[in-house]
């Protein structure tokens, strides 16, 4: 199992996919990628798996797959990416494994962990120029209610 990020539900979210070997399948989470190999391996050479993750760190973790494209983005760009590839309308499935992958906990120089005593950072796209202790110390109050209010919904 990598060390980069050991996924959860590995398999019950898989099975959840229902994957046709011949499908187009997007993993918008990749991290390690133990969700996106266990979805590779059930495709054949039809099918295909597009795979986003903002985190240039996350690159690392592909093993060579000829069925398998890493976008690296935010996935909410997904639209606009299907349809760069052509496979817009014809998705089979979207597997989301939401938050932060341990890799991104584990490495004291990304300031997402307060085990170690570094600062605070914790941007996973590291092209932004925005980090969280920028947010927390630039941020006036009327700011930083706006942040909680959008994101509470
Ligand atoms: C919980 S990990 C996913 C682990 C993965 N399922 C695996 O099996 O290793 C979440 C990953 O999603 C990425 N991520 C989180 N939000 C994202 C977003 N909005 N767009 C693209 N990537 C995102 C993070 O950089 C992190 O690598």
């Amino acid at each position: 199992m990598s060390e980069y990020h050991v996924p959860v539900l590995l398999g019950p979210s898989i099975d959840g996919l229902d994957i046709r070997p011949e499908g187009i399948y997007v993993d918008a989470t990749f991290g390690g990628g133990g969700h996106a190999k266990e979805i590779a391996q059930r495709l054949d050479d039809k099918g295909h798996l597009f795979v986003f993750d903002q985190d240039e760190d996350a690159e690392a973790n592909l093993w060579g797959a000829t069925n398998v494209t890493l976008i690296t983005s935010n996935f909410r760009h997904l639209t606009r990416w299907m349809k760069y590839y052509d496979v817009i309308g014809r998705v089979d499935g979207i597997l989301a494994d939401l938050g932060v992958s341990s890799h991104q906990f584990d490495d004291p120089s990304r300031g997402f962990s307060y085990r170690y005593d570094e600062p605070l950072d914790m941007r996973m796209n590291r092209q932004q120029l925005l980090s969280a202790a920028d947010v927390i110390n630039q941020y006036d109050a009327v700011q930083l209610q706006d942040i909680f209010r959008s994101t509470e919904k």
